[in-house]
């Protein structure tokens, strides 16, 4: 879920706005949390008002314009991603009790919630919706309510509740008796505070705020923090005073606009060659040699690990599947990768030998961030790959190798996809610099390898953008569509399936091209589209010659077979229904190229097929809840 607080001076010109602007810029750009449902209170006049409807933004805003709020200085504002309870009016935030004076939103899942109800139930008290939050509102203001009359304070209400919560949550609460304060409070989900001058910002993560300050401040776990517009106090869940570690914010609101693009996914397909040229900037130092100063663990411990784990989700895994051949193939240390849920729960064998490389682009996924605390509890050191700056990976990683792709909005993730790819890959030759598996020339070749994909990125949108989104456009009616890959095509053909699952909703499956034979062969029938990524003809091991034969046995039954293949590759030709040429490159450093055009294919047929490319239906681009 995405969330936003606001507290402004009183007097707007001395540089407040009137909250319910804030609050809703934050929530268009948050809303990729998700959009299941969206809400705002606001406190004017001493009393809490507030709008909530199921659906997009978009209805809300339908809502206020019918029935407008006040204009005033505070306020929360949340967009849904529904966990507990379905998505209806009722059950969206904010979650408004005790007689209309205290408002809460809520972001996570409170694992003891049906208890404390059933407490709450018994001693009278009653609850109009399914959600976990309700329960934690009711909590928080009776709590509140406990307090002498002389001496109540919302924060300590607030440390006292989360104390008894179980579960991951941020919750933010505004109430009628202080009209000066937003009380937030954090468990293993995401928060960052926003400092203006006279007011005060807090945000799922600070594009909830981008439009008003650059300045942000990070909070640590089990936190409390209490925003005026003046000034901000943290404290733990006992009331202990604790401090926050500011940043400043590098993206700029510009950034996260679609800039003339229909959608945010087509604006950060065509960010990639910055994106990639981004995260490469300013690794290599005077002398020739790569250098990751991020990479903050002892020289000697990277020397002596003996295995590295990938841990990810979704497309972030298939980033890490690329590193796997990368890393393996340049340090010689076993790699593995593993979806980040399954390794947590599985006792996987990790000790100080190991090294977790955590991809997430968001920096929150509960999964992966769970995986962390796990291999560290092992003994592992962990380096994160993460693309957001103050998310909570990052934080908690021994290391972080920050990839510079901008902010990502659209769900369906693109940009963030190579330029993890690309952090991996310098985190690969990083190692291999420092073990002595690589000369100093052989690193040096390989960078300026890297340093000529974004251009190359560029020709592949140049040259055939316009010829794949007509065969989107042609296979809008497509019931299934597979993709095949040997080596790293493979975990490009993954990713191409998944981008057409997520925003096209249309079956799709990648495999290995190898494993086709021994299974998936028999789902391939007369008119069967199948894309195929076909290795560079000048790489190793016959690679390309094995993908040639695997084209030919699927045409042979009948399939509609569509190949991406390096540009001067004859020999694929004839086995091709339609052909993409992409620019020539090192094996391993082929899925900055051919993982484009089906990102480009998934989004032609998704709005071919009418469908929201951004916010796919049922997703959520950050998962914070397991
Ligand atoms: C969600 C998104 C995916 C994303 C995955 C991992 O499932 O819908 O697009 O790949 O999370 O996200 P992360 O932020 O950890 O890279």
């Amino acid at each position: 879920c995405g969330i936003v607080g606001y507290v402004g001076s009183p007097d707007v010109k001395a540089g407040g706005h009137n909250a319910l602007d804030v609050i809703l810029e934050g929530l268009r750009r948050l809303e990729y949390r998700g959009y299941d449902s969206a809400g705002v209170a606001v406190i004017a006049h001493g009393t809490v008002d507030y709008r909530k409807k199921a659906g997009k933004l978009t209805n809300l805003l339908a809502e206020l314009e019918a029935d407008p709020l006040p204009k005033s200085q505070i306020g929360i504002g949340h967009t849904r991603w529904a966990t507990h309870g379905g998505p209806s009016d009722v059950n969206a935030h904010p979650h408004v009790v005790d007689g209309g004076k205290l408002a809460m939103i809520h972001n996570g899942i409170i694992e003891n919630f049906n208890e404390i109800k059933r407490e709450l139930a018994a001693e009278g008290e009653t609850f109009l919706s399914e959600t976990d939050t309700e329960v934690a509102a009711v909590l928080l203001a009776r709590t509140y309510n406990a307090q002498p009359a002389d001496s109540k304070d919302l924060t300590v209400a607030m440390q006292d509740t989360s104390r008894r919560l179980e579960g991951a949550f941020t919750l933010l609460a505004v109430h009628a008796d202080h009209p000066d304060r937003v009380v937030a409070s954090r468990r293993n989900s995401p928060l960052v505070i926003g400092l203006g001058e006279g007011e005060n910002f807090l945000g799922s993560d600070v594009s909830g705020f981008i439009d008003y300050t650059k300045k942000a401040v990070e909070m640590g776990q089990d936190q409390i923090v209490t925003i005026t517009a003046d000034d901000y106090q943290i404290v733990d869940f006992n009331g202990n005073p604790a401090e926050g570690k500011p940043f400043d914010i590098e993206w700029d609101a510009a950034a996260a606009e679609k800039d003339g693009y229909p959608s945010f996914m087509e604006k950060e397909i065509h960010d990639q060659p910055s994106a990639v040229e981004q995260t490469l900037l300013g690794r290599l130092d005077e002398s020739g040699r790569l250098t990751l100063d991020e990479i903050k663990i002892d020289e000697a411990v990277l020397r002596s690990i003996d295995k590295i784990v990938v841990i990810a989700c979704g497309t972030a895994s298939y980033a890490g599947q690329v590193a796997r051949y990368a890393i393996e193939h340049w340090c010689r240390i076993p790699t593995e990768v593993e979806l980040a849920h399954e390794f947590r729960y599985r006792d996987p064998i990790v000790n100080e030998k190991t090294l977790v490389v955590a991809v997430s682009q968001s920096g929150e996924t509960m999964d992966t961030l769970m995986a962390v605390r796990h291999a560290q509890e092992q003994g592992a050191k962990v380096v994160a790959i993460c693309n957001t700056n103050g998310s909570t990976i990052p934080r908690e990683a021994d290391a972080v190798l920050y990839t510079h792709a901008g902010p990502e909005i659209a769900v369906a993730s693109t940009k963030a996809f190579l330029a993890q790819i690309t952090a991996a890959y310098l985190l690969g030759l990083y190692l291999a610099q420092l073990r002595g598996n690589m000369f100093k020339d052989e690193v040096a070749t390989m960078l300026t390898e890297l340093e000529a994909m974004p251009a190359k990125i560029q020709r592949v949108l140049d040259e055939i953008e316009g010829d794949v989104k007509d065969l989107g456009q042609a296979m809008k009616d497509a019931s299934s569509v597979l993709f095949l890959g040997r080596h790293v095509g493979f975990p490009v053909a993954m990713e191409g399936a998944l981008k057409l699952k997520e925003i096209a909703y249309i079956h799709a499956e990648g495999f290995a091209a190898g494993e086709l034979k021994h299974g998936p062969i028999a789902l391939i029938d007369e008119g069967q589209p199948v894309f195929v990524i076909v290795p560079s003809p000048n790489g190793r091991d016959s690679l390309h010659a094995k993908v040639v034969s695997n084209i030919q046995e699927i045409r042979a039954r009948g399939a509609v077979t569509i190949v991406i293949a390096e540009e001067g590759d004859e020999a694929v030709k004839d086995f091709a229904n339609h052909i993409f040429y992409v620019p020539e490159a090192p094996t391993l450093l082929q899925p900055l190229l051919a993982t484009v055009p089906l990102q480009i294919f998934a989004a032609e047929l998704s709005s071919a097929k009418g469908y929201d490319v951004d916010q796919p239906r049922n997703l959520a681009k950050s998962v914070t809840v397991e």
